[in-house]
């Protein structure tokens, strides 16, 4: 009987226990083991594993402890982000744990997919990666998993927000996470109806960032339009802390604009939490079925990509998903990072162009 590893690593996202559930139950489907392994990269070197189905008289049955995880939030086998297995012993020490293993899926972000590339480089470990994080900030897929419930929450918690906003007469300061991408300021701001986006790949200076937002407030509040909610969505990659920057534009606007308050609300882990939406469930889902079977197949250090916006790639049998090298996925997501993937340039864009629109 074959046996397939599953980790989950670095942030956590919604959608990740379905993954685990759906990778359970294709491996079982297929006859295969399935493992689970506890607190990702450092429970693969102490060898921590967790039975996630067996087989009985030749039936593979699936928990149903399983069966419930879905749904939940969070990941069941907890994840961890690893110093010594970004060590050639730590790597190693992995290695030895899944000899004789027929596989391992990496479900994770940026840095626990160059982990699951340099097993499979540097020591053959047959390794297929699946996109999960929050900030959508990996390549070669057009949404990882956990995005679309993040963006939920953060989209009813801006609502929440301009309730309240509205009742006193305030401008916000919204924060979402986003180390090294905007895309969660960026979307949920449109989706939220936000006067302002702020975000790193703008590149702008703390001077012009403050000064925009000073602009969007005065000209919301002031005659003729006198406006009672403004809502500015910052993304966490632009460093000015949110209170700095909320102090400077109560001082600014206070002699002019009477009345009018400037709060900030930073909305951080709440946005990781919850129950996965619809979207990544099926997301999840499938992209399960497809790094099961690849691996079943003997296929190696790619990923399985969500409808990805760029040509290319291995087709495979459900028409959303195509597998990529790892490789590939790496150089994209660094390419997300730096800001020169033809991907950020067209977000800034649309974004440039919708800042004219927002702001009314
Ligand atoms: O996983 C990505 C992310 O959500 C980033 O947006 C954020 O900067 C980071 O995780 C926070 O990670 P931690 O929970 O380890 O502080």
């Amino acid at each position: 009987m074959k046996t397939i590893l599953v980790l989950t690593s670095g942030g956590d996202a919604p959608g990740m226990n379905t993954a685990i559930r759906a990778i359970a139950k294709v491996g079982a489907a297929r006859g295969a083991r399935v493992m689970g392994v506890l607190a990702g990269y450092d429970g693969l070197m102490a060898g921590t594993f967790r039975e996630l189905s067996r087989a009985e008289d030749g039936t593979a049955l699936v928990d149903a402890e399983v069966d419930m995880m879905g749904g939940l939030g969070g990941t069941v086998l907890g994840s961890a982000r690893s110093a010594r297995f970004r060590t050639p012993e730590g790597r190693a020490e992995a290695a030895k744990q899944v000899a004789g293993m027929d596989g391992l899926i990496v479900i994770g972000g940026n840095g626990s997919l160059t982990g699951a590339h340099m097993l499979a480089a540097e020591h053959g470990v047959r390794v297929i990666g699946m996109p999960a994080s929050i900030d959508n900030d990996i390549g070669c897929t057009g949404m990882a998993i956990g995005v679309d419930t993040a963006l939920n929450t953060i989209v009813d918690a801006c609502d929440r927000i301009s309730d309240t906003a509205r009742a006193h007469r305030r401008a916000f300061v919204v924060e979402v996470m986003g180390r090294e991408s905007g895309y969660l300021a960026m979307a949920a701001g449109v989706a939220a109806g936000a006067d302002a986006v702020l975000f790193r790949e703008q590149g702008r200076s703390e001077v012009d960032v403050i000064d925009r937002v000073e602009q969007v407030i005065r000209a919301a509040f002031a005659p003729p339009r006198n406006k009672r909610r403004v809502l500015v969505i910052k993304s966490e990659g632009i460093q000015i802390p949110c209170t700095r920057m909320v102090r400077i534009l109560q001082e600014r606007i206070e002699d002019d604009l009477e009345g009018v308050d400037v709060r900030a609300t930073v909305l951080g882990h709440l946005v990781r939490g919850g129950s996965p939406s619809f979207q990544d469930r099926m997301i999840g889902d499938r992209l399960s079925f497809a790094a099961v079977t690849a691996l079943l197949e003997g296929r190696t250090d790619e990923m399985v990509a969500w409808q990805p916006p760029l040509p290319g790639g291995t087709a495979t049998l459900d028409p959303s998903v195509r597998l990529f090298t790892l490789e590939h996925v790496l150089t994209e997501t660094q390419a997300l990072h730096d800001g020169t993937s033809p991907v950020i340039r067209a977000r800034l864009a649309l974004m440039e162009n919708a800042e004219g629109v927002l702001g009314l």
